[in-house]
C-alpha cells in the first residue's frame, strides 16, 4: 500500500491505484464543487470522459481523479469551482 493526502488527510491506495478509485475506497464521494452553484461532484463516468472528477494534485488544478495515479506523498486537495494553480507564474 501507499499513501497519499487529501485535504490533508492520510489516504491509503494499492499501488497502481487512481486517486478517484483510492478515494472512494476510503468513503469520499465528492472532491469537487461547480463553478455556478458549488454543487458537490466527484466519480461520475470513472473513464475520463465528463470531468465531474477533477481534483488538484500537488497544487495543479484540472487533474481527473478517475485516470490520475495515486503516488505515494502527493498532496490531493478538494478543488473549488476552475481550481488555482498555485504553480503558475
Ligand atoms: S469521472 Fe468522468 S472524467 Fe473522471
Amino acid at each position: 500500500m501507499i499513501e497519499f493526502r487529501f485535504d490533508g488527510e492520510p489516504i491509503r491506495a494499492e499501488p497502481g491505484q487512481t486517486v478517484g478509485a483510492a478515494l472512494v475506497a476510503a468513503g469520499r464521494r465528492h472532491w469537487r464543487t461547480t463553478r455556478r452553484d458549488a454543487a458537490p461532484r466527484g466519480l461520475f463516468c470513472g473513464i475520463g470522459i465528463c470531468f465531474d472528477c477533477l481534483v488538484t494534485v500537488n497544487g495543479h488544478p484540472n487533474r481527473r481523479a478517475c485516470l490520475t495515479e495515486a503516488i505515494a506523498g502527493d498532496q490531493v486537495t478538494t478543488q473549488e469551482g476552475p481550481g488555482r494553480d498555485d504553480l503558475a507564474c
